[in-house]
């Protein structure tokens, strides 16, 4: 008997989504209109393919592998499969054209976001329709158009040049934990001009905690992480709101230039001549932070990490930014001279699109959505691929070899999204970009730089990145 039963439970339990969700729910479904879901498995009860998702990413490390065998055994053109991931039945969509669709509907394909408030529910990435866009304006205002991004260029330059100088002085660094060092300084400068010191030290303790805790069970009590992600919040809220005071308390009608995001959060105005209120002001300080500090981070880790193993590349770089050097005295080029620079925005796109520093966008369907005859039901998950878009033969030449020469010609449309898509692509891409190419300047035109174990094995969770963190040895050229 148990030769029967066991196989049996064994076979309900691998098809127990999909006989839920693929056949019970879509019987019940399709009394109201018909229910085709796209192809795909949904694996074990709760746990879905969590163990799949997981093989690929943590222990083969080959986490294109993982659309690739769905491919294998289901493709048939749609660029979507349904599965079961993080505890919801969800779809993957992984082509072009697919990603498109749903990044346009930013209606039935809502971005929502877990543990909203420890970001802040007023924040850029909380809010939708017309509270998205007033608030998008007024932060890409601040950090992400010509004028910000001047500003920000010329704040950004001392930090970067006096950190190269201390590696040097080291010989032998960890690029991740030394970049992580030099972007937070800077962030906060460009945020709310803190000097570094005790307060942006505290600041960085605090903000780590917060992270830890958007993607965390919420359990609002003391030793667990989201408890934690919240005290953490309120300590972070804090110091800026303690710097916001200061600042209206001082305020002199505002003859002063804007200076910083806080700056430009509280005084610029919308079409009706209103401004943010403190706790947007707040809210959105902290959300930006949580966007552009690790992804900051991160690009510029792996510039330094290609770089190293693609020597003519780094020549190519080098020869480009030698004609812009200027003198010992007079060291800082500005946004508009970098963004001019073609190889280097080349390099700087390269590396962003093989980095895959965002490897997948999440959103929520708030209606059941048609797409070429299947049914994506209300309420799944849908997982925007993006890092297989850029991972995929089909969009791009020898996709894992870096080659910046690559956009040289135009690309296909849809197949580059390392900043997504639609309403809510990412609000400091342009500040990403330059901040990227600045490094590059000063990095490419004063030093070289090995990697001390070129063949460190690759983690994929949470975020891409060497094992060792991408330890160099340098020295002045
Ligand atoms: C190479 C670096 C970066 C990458 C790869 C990146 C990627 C992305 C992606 C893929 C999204 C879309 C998320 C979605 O659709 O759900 C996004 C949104 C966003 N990013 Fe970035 N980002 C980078 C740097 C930055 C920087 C430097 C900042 C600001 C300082 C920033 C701020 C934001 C914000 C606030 C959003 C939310 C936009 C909205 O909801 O309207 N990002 N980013």
């Amino acid at each position: 008997m148990w030769l029967t039963v066991v196989p049996l439970v064994i076979w309900l339990l691998w098809w127990w989504n999909d006989i839920w969700y693929g056949i019970l729910t879509a019987t019940f479904r399709s009394s109201k209109g018909g229910t085709k879901l796209p192809p795909g498995h949904m694996g074990l009860p709760i746990i879905g393919e969590m163990f799949t998702f997981l093989w690929y990413f943590k222990f083969l490390r080959r986490p294109d592998d993982y659309i690739n065998s769905k491919r294998h055994k289901h493709d048939d053109g749609i660029g979507m499969y349904r599965t079961h991931l993080f505890g919801r039945p969800s779809i993957i969509v992984f082509s072009p054209a697919a990603n498109k669709f749903v990044f346009r509907d930013e209606e039935r394909f809502v971005l929502e976001w877990p543990n909203v408030e420890i970001v802040g529910k007023t924040s850029l990435v909380a809010v939708h329709g017309k509270a998205h866009v007033r608030i998008r304006s007024f932060v890409s205002r601040s950090i992400n158009q010509p004028d910000a991004l001047r500003r920000i260029a010329i704040v950004v330059q001392p930090r970067i040049i006096s950190a190269l100088r201390s590696w040097v002085e080291r010989r032998k660094i960890i690029s991740y934990n030394e970049i992580n060092k030099v972007t937070f300084e800077n962030i906060g400068m460009y945020f709310a001009s803190f000097e570094p010191g005790p307060t942006l030290d505290t600041l960085d303790k605090y903000f780590t905690g917060l992270v830890s805790g958007i993607r965390s069970y919420p359990l609002n009590i003391p030793g667990f992480a989201y408890y934690h992600a919240l005290q953490c919040r309120k300590k972070t809220i804090a110091i800026f709101k303690e710097e916001l005071e200061k600042r209206n308390n001082n305020d002199d009608g505002s003859t002063r230039p804007m200076n910083d995001l806080m700056d430009g959060l509280m005084k610029l105005k919308d079409e009706e001549g209103s401004q943010l209120r403190e706790n947007e002001v707040l809210d959105n300080i902290v959300s930006i932070l949580v966007a552009g500090y690790e992804s900051t981070t991160l690009a510029t880790m792996w510039a330094v990490y290609y770089l190293a193993k693609y020597p003519k590349v780094l020549q190519k770089l080098r020869e480009e930014n030698v004609s812009l050097k200027k003198s010992k005295t007079e060291q800082l080029v500005t946004s508009d001279e970098m963004l001019k620079m073609k190889y280097t925005m080349k390099v700087v796109d390269e590396t962003i699109r093989l980095a895959n520093i965002a490897a997948i966008v999440f959103r929520t369907t708030t209606k059941d959505v048609q797409y070429k005859g299947y049914t994506i039901p209300k309420g799944w998950n849908v997982m925007l691929w993006i890092r297989y878009l850029h991972t995929d033969p089909e969009n791009f030449n020898d996709p894992l070899s870096f080659n910046p020469d690559r956009w040289d010609a135009s690309m296909t449309s849809g197949t580059y999204q390392v900043f997504g898509g639609g309403s809510r692509i990412c609000v400091g891409n342009m500040l990403a970009r330059l901040q990227l190419a600045v490094f590059l300047h000063h990095l490419s035109t004063g030093y070289k730089w090995e990697l001390v174990n070129p063949d460190a094995k690759m983690k994929y969770l949470s975020h891409p990145k060497p094992e060792d963190g991408v330890e160099i040895t340098i020295e002045e050229l």
